[in-house]
């Protein structure tokens, strides 16, 4: 097989089955499966190495997702999840136990930032979080910490860790490195090849690629396999196949999704930054911008998230949020649609104005996730809202 990521994208991974060849692979709609299997060469579920059993264990559907996924994030082995939350709580459970101490940033998704300081905590394990920037540095001493947890972009404000710098860290202090890179996507970073033990996404966004599923994927070494898909197992986490067959799906045609992603973001964070009612651009691909320079060394291309601040701050931002015609104003991201929300109003309602300070998020801050449409029709839509 070639090596082109849209070669892999394609590929890799399927369930063919040469006795009714089949090209694509089938949703295994069973829940249960012959046990024991009297066929001496029933295939054997990748989790296992066993015949399947149950699909909450296994099935062929998530496993060819799990085998794409793994192939294009350069990882050894992968589960899926029914969510994001189910891929990160699974995995970040399958490593760490009471008593163990966990470091990670205060910029994380709001769901993980709620499993760390409240629910890790209520079982024993302390969690302690350090601003991004200080994070990047690379001065923190790992020594005692059982695992060091950070995302590849964060959210609404698109700063960016240096993966690089804290994988070589977590390396020589032998602490296991968890990486959310949701926002890069396999297609803008692979964090194992920058030292990540274990790489977590939402594939509910970029992978699944169309706003239609929920998902979640991990990826890590082969001796972590019995741990991680213990947990999945135990905590009921494992996808339904017609999610992993929309996700399996998704994963064909990332690559090009991306492609388009990374330019249309790119040329309206341009158009952005050189438009007089707008105050900030915040895209890691803008010259400029502070993350600029760690962007380029931990990522390939910059994704679809833009946030920005306009000179009238909120309420020029929903004035202008509620012009638009080809952006619809709602949460989440990823999908081939053009997403605005305004993270006060949305993702970080919950946050006090201090803490949303604390955080970078002006009350005016726009996020928009940048979809597929073509970018001359975008930045038209944008160009009459601001007007
Ligand atoms: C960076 C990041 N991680 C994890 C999640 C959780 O994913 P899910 O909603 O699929 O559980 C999200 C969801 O928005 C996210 O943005």
């Amino acid at each position: 097989m070639g090596n082109g990521f849209n070669t892999r994208a394609v590929q890799s991974g399927e369930f063919r089955d040469e006795r009714t060849g089949n090209v694509t692979t089938p949703i295994f709609e069973t829940s249960t499966f012959l046990n024991p299997n009297p066929n001496p060469s029933a295939y054997l579920d990748h989790t296992r190495n066993k015949a399947y059993m149950y699909t909450r264990w296994g099935n062929p559907t998530l496993e060819a997702l799990e085998r794409k996924y793994a192939v294009l994030d350069s990882v050894e082995e992968s589960l899926s999840f029914s969510t994001g939350m189910g891929a990160i709580t699974s995995t970040v459970l399958s490593h760490l136990k009471k008593g163990d101490r966990l470091i990670s940033v205060k910029e994380l998704y709001g769901e993980t930032f709620i499993f760390f300081t409240k629910f890790l905590p209520s079982i024993g394990i302390d969690v302690d979080l350090v601003k991004l920037d200080e994070m990047n540095k690379g001065e923190i001493d790992l020594n005692g910490y059982t695992g060091l947890y950070v995302e590849s972009i964060v959210n609404p404000t698109l700063g960016v860790c240096d993966i690089q710098l804290l994988g070589k860290m977590a390396r020589e202090a032998e602490v296991p490195l968890f990486v959310d890179a949701t926002f890069a996507s396999p297609f803008n970073q692979n964090p194992s090849r920058l030292g990540a033990t274990f790489t977590l996404h939402s594939g509910t966004k970029y992978i699944g690629g169309h706003s239609d599923i929920l998902l979640g994927l991990a990826g890590f070494d082969k001796n972590k396999m019995d741990s991680v898909w213990s947990k999945r197992k135990m905590l009921g986490a494992s996808p339904d196949p017609i999610q992993a067959f929309l996700g399996l799906r998704g994963l064909k045609t990332l690559g090009i999704r991306m492609k388009v992603h990374n330019e249309n973001a790119t040329e309206i964070s341009k158009f952005l930054s050189e438009h007089e009612k707008v105050e900030r651009v915040l895209y890691p691909g803008l010259e400029g911008f502070a993350y600029n320079e760690i962007a380029r060394r931990n990522l390939t291309g910059y994704g679809g998230m833009i946030s920005f601040e306009l000179a009238g701050g909120l309420e020029s931002a929903k004035r202008m949020a509620s012009k638009l015609k080809i952006f619809s104003y709602a949460p989440s991201l990823g999908g081939v649609e053009s997403l605005v929300s305004l993270p006060v109003e949305t993702s970080h309602l919950s946050l006090t104005p201090a803490e949303r300070r604390e955080a970078g998020i002006a009350d005016g801050l726009v996020r928009m996730s940048v979809g597929i449409e073509d970018k001359e029709d975008l930045i038209e839509d944008l160009k009459s809202a601001l007007e």
